[in-house]
């Protein structure tokens, strides 16, 4: 549909705080939403704590800095079939008297693999459960730094088509302490939920029902792209901002588009103060800011240099990331909202102070002495029509037997290997971690003389490897969970064993469920590029 842009309000989401240690009760409903003014109400599945009251997003969760969120998560869909057209042939959730799966997963969550939404630990409303469901009561310790984590749905082979439909909210662990004056905060936070989708005139929510190869997987398609972008459940909202400085905390919660967001003046810019695992030690002033599918941002425009303009948040990541199709990026796809920048008024409370140089303690250091070595691929598969079948990590699907164990408090370096022509957000469960470097190599050499053990020889003789590694890129920064592997580098990972949660993990290597690594593009990671993970203790 042809849609005006700007027309809606930015909504505001419900928040639902855990400050007194209440148990809560959240459930996936069927609902209708209105998704744009002019457009008839949309089917979705969302979560919320009545039918009445669920939305997409779902409600925000404030949680609080080691206090356990308790929550109860209810399946209420009563579809026998999904909204979407399933796909048999990647590996799915398949619920013997029907009905529609789910599982949630709070992503960026340091918690017991109970409690983690295991791809099989799904259920469906009609009583059925995948292999290692085990309950619907999962807890939240919050004993890691403040930030913004979401949950979505993670279910066996239809994750794509869950977390379109609607499953998917933030979730905030507050500080107990009262904030530093130079965050914006209370009206001066702004979260905001970026997601793309392909809609009907009638509101209906398109997805591809006819796969590319049509014989290994008839509705599968290697990326689903939308040409409307929703910011809150809305398209292309606006929001008026008085003329001082603002906090957005943004997550691309899209299946697979990598947003690339700038704005439509250079009088002001961003200033991101944190990613995925919390604060950045230093805040970083740039003109552009990055965010693939999970990732987070934290940032701060300062209006009072624009006071009295209309500015525009826009997009200028072609897909798929990096070279693209300029099909999947069309004009819709370039503006994602408005700010409608109030004039100075006198009885405006005064901006916030100066940001610091300094935003928190520097991170010690990690020794890399004894750190652990895993080199995975990325790899694409084509049919003998040569049409994309899926991507694989290492050649291994989720059914093979797990083979990334590490120890409990054990360091340890991954390198990704991207030989595919696409960027691929790399996820890790349970822990943070930081980026090393990024190092390119060369594909021809590699395929010709296949030498994969980098972990040895930054450019051994003979090596594919013909260039020193780099520095990672600005996107990089910071604690992450979700990066962006780019083709043609190897990307390495400083992962510390170590969660900041400190309870009950399953130590058996055998047990599920366990946790969990993936490309968190969504139709990826539904076809088998996920991969399981179990800790061991020494
Ligand atoms: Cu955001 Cu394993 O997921
Ligand atoms: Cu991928």
């Amino acid at each position: 549909p042809k849609l005006e842009m700007f027309v809606d309000k930015l909504p505001k989401l419900r928040k639902i705080s855990f400050a007194n240690g209440k148990k809560l009760t959240i459930g996936v409903y069927k609902i209708k939403q209105k998704l744009h003014r002019d457009l008839p109400p949309t089917t979705l599945y969302a979560y919320g704590t009545t039918a009445r009251t669920a939305s997409y997003p779902g409600p925000t969760l404030e949680a609080i800095q080691n206090v356990t969120s308790h929550i109860r998560w209810e399946n209420h869909i009563h579809d026998k079939e999904h909204m979407f057209t399933v796909d048999p042939t990647v590996m799915w959730a398949n619920p013997k008297k029907g009905g529609v799966p789910m599982v949630v997963h709070l992503h960026g969550a340091e918690t017991a693999a109970v409690s983690d939404g295991y791809p099989d630990a799904w259920y469906t409303a009609f009583g059925d459960t995948g292999h290692a469901y085990t309950t619907k009561d999962y807890q939240y310790p919050n004993q890691q730094s403040p930030t913004m984590l979401w949950y979505h749905d993670h279910t066996f082979g239809i994750t794509r088509l869950n977390i379109l439909s609607g499953m998917a909210g933030l979730y905030i662990i507050r500080p107990k302490e009262k904030l530093p004056a130079w965050i914006p905060h209370k009206n001066y936070e702004v979260t905001l939920f970026l997601q793309d989708k392909a809609l009907y005139n009638d509101g209906r929510i398109n997805f591809p029902t006819v796969g590319l190869s049509l014989r290994n997987h008839p509705h599968w398609c290697p990326e689903y792209f939308g040409d409307v972008i929703l910011v809150n459940g809305k398209a292309w909202p606006y929001l008026v901002v008085k003329p001082r400085k603002y906090r957005f905390r943004l997550v691309n919660g899209g299946n697979a588009r990598v947003f690339e967001l700038s704005l439509s003046t250079h009088k002001t810019g961003f200033i991101q103060i944190g990613t995925d695992g919390g604060l950045l030690e230093k805040p970083m002033y740039v003109s552009s800011l990055i965010a693939a599918p999970a990732e987070r941002l934290d940032f701060i425009i300062d209006f009072s240099l624009v006071a009295g303009e209309d500015i525009i948040l826009k997009n200028s990541a072609l897909v798929p990331y990096p070279d693209g199709d300029p099909a999947f990026t069309p004009p819709s796809t370039q503006s994602i909202m408005k700010f409608k920048v109030k004039k100075f008024d006198k009885d405006d409370a005064p901006n916030s102070p100066a940001i610091p140089a300094m935003l928190r303690k520097p991170d010690p250091v990690i020794s890399l002495e004894n750190a652990t070595w895993r080199t995975n691929t990325m790899i694409e598969i084509a049919d003998e029509d040569d049409f994309p079948t899926g991507s694989l990590l290492s050649n291994l699907t989720w059914m093979d037997p797990v083979t990334d164990i590490p120890y409990l408090g054990s360091t340890e370096i991954w390198e990704f290997i991207n030989l595919t022509p696409d960027a691929h957000p790399m996820h890790i469960h349970l822990i943070k971690f930081k980026v090393l470097n990024i190092q390119p190599f060369n594909l021809t050499l590699y395929e010709e003389k296949g030498c994969h053990r980098f972990e040895h020889s930054y450019r051994g003789p003979g090596s594919c490897i013909t260039e020193d590694p780099v520095e990672p890129k600005a996107y990089h920064a910071g604690w992450k969970d979700t990066v962006i592997a780019l083709p043609g580098y190897i990307t390495r990972l400083v992962l510390h064993w170590s969660p900041e949660y400190g309870g009950e993990f399953p130590f058996d290597a055998t047990a599920k469920p366990g946790y969990l690594w993936h490309c968190h593009i969504l139709d990826h990671e539904d076809n088998d590029m996920m991969r399981p993970i179990q800790m061991l203790r020494r």
